[in-house]
């Protein structure tokens, strides 16, 4: 498993979920992994990475920043001389929001963190990709990029944005051999999915529900979504761009 050896990625969201598996896959692919987070506790997930025989470093990092993102690219390179892969992975649920009283405060703070923040990485890091020859981003979008639910508008706004971002930016990448393409995952088991259902007072019954909404009968585990994002970060994947890969249990194929 060293599809990725000589490459360098910086994987946002990496303390915790989907983006801590996604970046322990690519170190295992053979990848340096830069690990950013507002979370300081993505500093252990690296040194984990690098225990087990990996290369990793950490950054705090706020993805809604635009400092924040300059600094992040400027030590990737700086320090590993390239950028190669982009996972916009970071990302908030953001809570139940019936539209009727959603504060603009909370659409904002949404919209800010889930889909700013993927237009600030490809703002970034998209020059740097370029300058090493060409690479690949991967969006962390959403089956709710996809289909709507109710309670959620502000997040599948969110989600939705980032399919077609995703789109527009591998258009006009295409020629600079920067592919990029979005995930859309189901529930996937992590803090994120954890703590909504901790919050409702229906949270037992609602993960029992949800998961028979998948048709393979449970959620997912990061680490798939960790194997998918290596496969599009891999030249096993160079003739795909601007393509949405799913990886729902079927929850969308209904
Ligand atoms: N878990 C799921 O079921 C699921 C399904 C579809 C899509 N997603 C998406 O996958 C991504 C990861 O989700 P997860 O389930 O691993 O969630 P998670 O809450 O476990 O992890 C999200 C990480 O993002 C970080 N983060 C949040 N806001 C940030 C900011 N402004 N700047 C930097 N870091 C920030 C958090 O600190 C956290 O470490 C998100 O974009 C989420 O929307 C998750």
């Amino acid at each position: 498993m060293t599809r990725l050896s000589g490459k360098v990625a910086l994987v946002t969201g990496a303390a915790s979920g989907l983006g801590a598996a996604t970046a322990r896959r690519l170190a295992k692919e053979g990848a340096t992994v830069v690990l950013t987070d507002r979370d300081i506790v993505g500093e252990d997930i690296a040194a984990h990475i690098v225990d087990t025989g990996g290369r990793a470093v950490f950054r705090l990092h706020d993805v809604t920043s635009q400092p924040d993102w300059a600094a992040a690219v400027e030590h990737a390179v700086a320090d590993f001389g390239r950028l190669d892969i982009l996972v916009n992975n970071a990302g908030v649920a953001g809570g139940n929001h019936e539209l009727m009283d959603h504060s603009f405060d909370a659409w904002r703070q949404i919209l800010s963190v889930n889909l700013d923040g993927v237009f600030l990485g490809l703002r970034h890091a998209g020059p740097r990709i370029a300058a090493s020859g060409g690479g690949s981003v991967i969006n962390i979008s959403s089956i709710l990029g996809k289909v709507g639910m109710a309670g959620a508008a502000a997040y599948c706004a969110s989600k939705g944005g980032v399919t077609l971002l995703t789109k527009a930016a591998a258009l006009e990448w295409a020629p600079l051999g920067i592919r990029v393409n979005s995930i859309h995952p189901g529930f996937i088991d992590t803090p994120m999915v954890s703590g909504a259902l901790a919050g409702r007072e229906d949270g037992n019954e609602m993960r029992v529900a949800l998961m028979a909404a998948h048709p393979l009968g449970r959620f997912g585990v990061p680490k798939e979504i960790g194997d998918a994002v290596a496969f599009l970060a891999s030249d096993d994947a160079s003739f795909i761009t601007g393509a949405e890969l799913v990886v729902d249990g079927g929850y969308t194929a209904q």
